[in-house]
């Protein structure tokens, strides 16, 4: 099978808590080939336009306020069928519903503020890549 991409966000709760060493550790433990990373803080409009699909939901206001608080990490992963591994990795969006052994059940403290994103289908990985890195600047074309 061919790779798939898929797009982690080491959300500002984990940079706060000194956490993405830890985290991407246990991603690249679990198989993911790491294309590209970058620290950067998300403006308001950069966070909303990220999660627009989530527009009028009750949560969105204060999911674009967390995402902007302070800097994130996006990290552009590789693997077979990853965006579906990915997801069974961090574990539920809710951590006390996450599978023990799960990212967000280990280290996240609310459905909130939940350490980690990720895609939620190839179509969307692919995207959601393109969004923070251009192509030159992920592993195989630098
Ligand atoms: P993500 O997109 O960040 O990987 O999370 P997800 O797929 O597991 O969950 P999704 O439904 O896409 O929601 C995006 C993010 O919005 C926040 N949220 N808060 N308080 C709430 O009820 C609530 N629901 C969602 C979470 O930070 C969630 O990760
Ligand atoms: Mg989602």
């Amino acid at each position: 099978m061919t790779p798939e991409r898929t797009l982690a966000i080491l959300k500002p709760d984990c940079v706060r808590k000194n956490l993405q060493g830890e985290v991407l550790a246990r991603i690249q433990r679990a198989g993911f080939r790491v294309l590209g990373f970058k620290m950067i803080r998300l403006s308001p409009i950069a966070a909303g336009a990220f999660y627009a699909v989530h527009k009028g939901k009750p949560f969105y206001d204060g999911l674009v306020e967390f995402m902007s608080s302070g800097p994130c990490v996006p990290i552009a992963l590789e693997k077979t069928n990853a965006v579906a591994d990915f997801r069974t990795l961090i574990g539920a969006t809710d951590p006390r519903e996450a599978a023990p052994g799960t990212i967000r059940k280990e280290y996240a403290d609310s459905k909130g503020e939940n350490i980690v994103h990720g895609s939620d289908s190839p179509e969307n990985g692919g995207i959601e890549v393109a969004f923070f890195f251009a192509e030159r600047e992920l592993a195989e074309n630098r």
